[in-house]
């Protein structure tokens, strides 16, 4: 349990881990080479550490040496049967984008993974998977445990998308690089790109345009890789955390160096713009495919906002965070179209909504929306379910620093899926946070 009590202001530089999403496809992408694939930055979160286990299962050499990670791969097409359950843990990411990545081999495997994992929804992975000729045997059609057989006479899929994941269309196209002919996947909203980017890099080949029906992605299939160094830009969700909390806590004032500021991935900057947040944004720069840049952020005092539906998928990950800017800020915040959120680590609607209510605040929602209303002085006081849920705990924990009365936050542990030593870095800014017992 970790105490969490209001803080004086933060300031300093931060440097935030690995981008979650870059650091996924660094580890798959380099499996998918003959030769080495050097990784810098690589996020070492529990969620990735899964990846990594799972393609070592699958054949690829996987090492750290001189603070680097190394990926030797056998090129697409390469995997081999594992011997062992793929146990993707907590991390829909490591089971979506590998079921796509070994569909299209003629080998087979078991995914399993966490009682969250475990009831979250893969039938959107298994339709497209199954209409190109895979065999997927799931509990009730769509939970884990999953078997997967993968097939060698793939048949190329003319895809349209009923939810906007970048998770389902990196399965497609991960799939898609085995297959003969071209794949085509139709998104109705840009989601997050980095496999289309990291495949360019890698030296694949995609097309994409936009047309009246959405984003069209066209992969041609049995292309070759070629191994790469990368450098992994910091994520930006879990930057959002610690630009929150500057925004609350009066007087605040820090900076977030090489933040990945790919267009896909800052929904929540342009949207606290809106609210009225003092950030600069510094030092643009393209690494890897990728623009980062510095991003220095200042209190400030905020409004709520109607946040325009286009840009929930640029932000799906930040919602928890901004339902708790939107309790401090002035006016009601309005957040529609978020369905999405019911399907991740958690209800996240229920847990923000949940949390939000046992401070004091305000909320209303329902399967997709939430509403809150905000107030200058949130009350606190309670004992924080988490739902073992990262980013419903990090989200408290930056509430905690402005409410009346302290907040207790049930667990801290699953903060190491995405961000591990989020505690320390977050104290060494000045945040106001103790360890209740050692778990
Ligand atoms: C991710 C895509 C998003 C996001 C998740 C990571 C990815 O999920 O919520 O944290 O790396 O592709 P969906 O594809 O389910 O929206």
């Amino acid at each position: 349990m970790i105490k969490v009590q209001r803080s004086k202001k933060l300031s300093g530089f931060v440097s935030i881990p690995g981008d979650k999403s870059i650091s996924h496809r660094a580890i798959i992408f380099g499996s998918l080479c003959v030769g080495k694939t050097t990784i810098t930055g690589l996020l070492e979160s529990e969620d990735v550490k899964r990846t990594i286990e799972a393609v070592r299962q699958l054949g690829a050499k996987v090492e750290k040496k001189n603070g680097k990670w190394e990926v030797y791969g056998f090129g697409v097409g390469g995997f081999t049967s594992p011997e062992n359950v793929i146990d993707c843990g907590n991390s829909g990411t490591t089971c979506r984008l590998l079921m796509g990545a070994i569909s299209t081999t003629p080998i087979s495997a078991i995914f399993v993974g966490d009682k969250s994992l475990s009831q979250r929804p893969m039938d959107r992975i298994i339709e497209p998977l199954s209409e190109i000729g895979v065999k997927c045997t799931a509990r009730e059609g769509s939970f884990l445990p999953i078997t997967l057989e993968g097939t060698s006479s793939a048949i190329p899929p003319d895809f349209e998308s009923r939810v906007d994941s970048a998770q389902v269309k990196s399965a497609v196209l991960l799939a898609g690089l085995n297959s003969r002919g071209t794949t085509k996947y139709v998104e109705k909203t840009l989601t997050r790109d980095h496999t289309e980017r990291m495949l360019m890099f890698f030296g694949g080949k995609i097309k994409s345009e936009k047309t009246d029906n959405g984003y069209v992605h066209y992969l041609q299939g049995l292309q070759e890789l070629k191994p790469q160094e990368i450098t992994v830009p910091s994520d930006p969700s879990s930057a959002s955390f610690f630009i929150a909390a500057a925004l609350m806590v009066e007087g605040s004032d820090i900076t977030i160096k090489n933040i990945c500021m790919n267009e896909t991935r800052i929904g929540f900057l342009k949207v606290i713009d809106k609210m009225g947040a003092s950030i600069e944004v510094n030092n643009k720069k393209t690494i890897c495919g990728e623009p980062i840049a510095d991003v220095r952020v200042k209190s400030s005092r905020l409004k709520g906002v109607k946040v325009p539906k286009s840009l929930v998928p640029s932000m799906i990950d930040e919602f928890p965070i901004l339902a708790v800017l939107a309790a401090l800020a002035e006016g009601e915040t309005e957040m529609k179209g978020i369905e999405e959120l019911k399907v991740k680590e958690s209800d996240r609607i229920f847990s923000m909504a949940k949390g939000l209510r046992d401070c004091g605040v305000n909320v209303f929602f329902g399967d997709d929306y939430m509403t809150v209303k905000g107030t200058r002085e949130v009350r606190g006081g309670q004992l924080i379910n988490t739902f073992s849920d990262h980013r419903i705990a990090m989200s408290f924990m930056c509430l905690g620093q402005v409410t009346q009365k302290p907040i207790e936050i049930s667990e801290s542990a699953s903060v190491g899926t995405s961000f591990p030593g989020f505690v320390e870095k977050f104290k060494e800014i000045g945040a106001n946070l103790s360890s209740q017992t050692s778990r």
